[in-house]
């Protein structure tokens, strides 16, 4: 794992995450490590909330690098599978070597979390909002192959509702 990306600067926000080598569509990247549970939520400060930790369907953890750099995309090269309650990174698409790694944060996203968006891409939808189903209905379409076990799980009859639309 440790071989396959490098924390530096991101032109998209602060750190980010990138390849150091080329990745397939479906090819593994890295693994989220989620041990680091947050005992007591309120003690958190707006900071910590924003860039430290991320809230699971059971937890809150504190991330830990290189995933807690991975900045949001519109435009994204990867998304989350949890198997065996650990959560894996796998390549959307062909990724080159160099190129940064970016989760659209609105896929498996059930909160009301925004920020202006500066991911760049030609398909930039200006302000993140952290509700998957807020997106418009193309884009949760083409997303659902990408939601992970729990998402799916948790909001079974609002994807069926989706898949009918
Ligand atoms: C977990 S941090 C990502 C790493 C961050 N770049 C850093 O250096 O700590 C998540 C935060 O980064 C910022 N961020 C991530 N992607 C962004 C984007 N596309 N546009 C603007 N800000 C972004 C937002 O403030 C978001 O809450
Ligand atoms: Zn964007």
């Amino acid at each position: 794992m440790a071989d396959n990306v490098i924390v530096k600067k991101s032109s998209i926000h602060g750190k980010g995450v990138f390849a150091l080598r080329d990745f397939k569509e479906h090819e593994y990247v890295l693994t989220i490590d989620d041990a680091h549970v947050v005992e007591d939520e309120s003690q958190l400060t707006p900071e910590q909330h924003e860039f430290e930790v991320d809230y699971l369907s059971d937890r809150i953890v504190f991330m830990q690098e290189p995933e807690k750099y991975i900045n949001h995309s519109c435009d994204p090269n990867v998304y989350i599978k949890t198997e065996d309650g650990i959560r894996h990174v796998y390549a959307m698409k062909e990724i080159a070597s160099g190129e940064e790694i970016t989760f659209d944060y609105s896929i498996n996203g059930d909160n009301d979390g925004t920020f202006e968006c500066h991911c760049g891409s030609e398909i930039c939808r200006g302000t993140y909002q952290g509700n998957f189903f807020k997106l418009p209905i193309e884009l949760q379409k083409k997303y659902l192959p990408y939601l992970d076990t729990w998402f799916s799980k948790k909001y079974e009859q609002e994807i069926k509702e989706i898949k009918n639309k």
